[in-house]
């Protein structure tokens, strides 16, 4: 058993609580290796930003779960070298599938985890919920669920149609289940195809296909229903064009990728949504960078010279969320 408190790092309680008071979200940044994880804490650090690392099962199939760990304890090590001297990172299970793998995250040192259970029944979900926070309260580990289902496809989290949260169940859902956090459906979805052609519509000057807006009118009624709860947004990936056109003009092929808008989530950020999640973005910047050098190069062999401006480029792309979009800079608790 590791206890996450002697790796430095911290669970999710005190920093939702100010990013609500503070109108603000704190990043969620997926990682599966070294180089996201180096781009994820400089520009945290830089910004003296609080982080939550997430790790989802097929990162921790992809990496080794023992050396993902590890990872994440170096994080804090290195935040402190980049002159962060408090920094606040949380490791989090992202869209944790079973009590075993829960408890397994727990047992292994992360502070944080997701049970997604938003796929069962009404009250499976909040058993099988009960359950993991009974395990993780414990050990002061905080409990994300999901109430709602995101529609998008990816290794590990499928659903072909999405549901909207029912506002009218969150107080009996978080009260029975003891959830520390809920995440929601409002029309986010996860990967790079958020939205068919179908469901958009056309930008009459550039031709740009425009998504649809978020149900805000949802998130407000979850939030009448749980004053000061804390909120999360899974799926909520841009898609940047610019990154969408480089990759396509590089070869590649990612026809009709969309996203949410920015102006979306900051104004999500906000609002009760206290942690906003981003993973398809870092995908879109690491791809673009190494085409970009692999097209311009192509005698280049040595990876440190396309995982490089990969990283850098996803340490930009971190950097503009962080200010432009969820506002969590200059946030920690000890600023020194
Ligand atoms: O929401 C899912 C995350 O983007 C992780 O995706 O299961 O392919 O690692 P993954
Ligand atoms: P995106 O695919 O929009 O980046 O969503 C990531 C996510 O929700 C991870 O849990
Ligand atoms: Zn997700």
């Amino acid at each position: 058993m590791v206890d996450y408190k002697t790796l430095g790092l911290v669970n999710t309680r005190e920093m939702f609580k100010r990013a609500i008071n503070g109108g603000y979200a704190i990043p969620a940044f997926n990682f599966n290796n070294m180089e996201q994880l180096q781009a994820i804490i400089k520009a945290s650090s830089d910004l003296k930003s609080p982080v939550i690392l997430q790790v989802s099962k097929g990162a921790r199939n992809y990496a080794n779960a023992t050396l993902l760990r590890y990872m994440a304890q170096g994080a804090v090590e290195y935040a402190k070298e980049l002159g962060c001297k408090h920094p606040e990172i949380v490791l989090h299970l992202d869209h944790g599938d079973s009590f075993e793998t829960c408890k397994s995250c727990i047992d292994y040192g992360f502070s944080s985890v997701m049970i997604d259970a938003s796929h069962l029944p009404f009250e499976e979900n909040i058993a099988l919920t009960k359950k993991v926070v009974e395990y993780a309260h414990q050990f002061d580990v905080t409990v994300e669920a999901e109430l709602g289902v995101l529609a998008g496809v990816e290794d590990e989290v499928s659903a072909a149609e999405s549901h909207y949260t029912k506002p009218e169940e969150v107080i009996e859902f978080s009260q029975r289940s003891g959830c520390d956090s809920l995440a929601i459906s409002i029309g986010t979805s996860h990967g790079a195809y958020k939205f068919t052609p179908e469901q958009c519509t056309r930008d009459p000057k550039t031709g740009k296909l425009v998504p649809p807006p978020l149900a805000f009118d949802v998130l407000d009624a979850v939030m009448e229903k749980l004053p000061g709860f804390p909120i999360v947004l899974h799926g909520s990936s841009s898609v940047p064009q610019e990154y969408v056109d480089e990759i396509n003009s590089l070869g590649g092929k990612l026809p009709d990728a969309i996203g949410i808008p920015e102006e979306q989530l900051r104004k999500a950020s906000k609002s009760a949504v206290c942690k906003i999640n981003i993973d398809s973005d870092s995908r879109l910047a690491f791809t673009a960078a190494v085409r970009r050098v692999l097209h311009d190069k192509p005698g280049e062999f040595d990876p440190r010279k396309f995982c490089g401006p990969a990283r850098d480029e996803m340490e930009k792309m971190y950097k503009h969320k962080i200010i432009d979009v969820l506002g969590s800079d200059n946030k920690l608790a000890d600023m020194d």
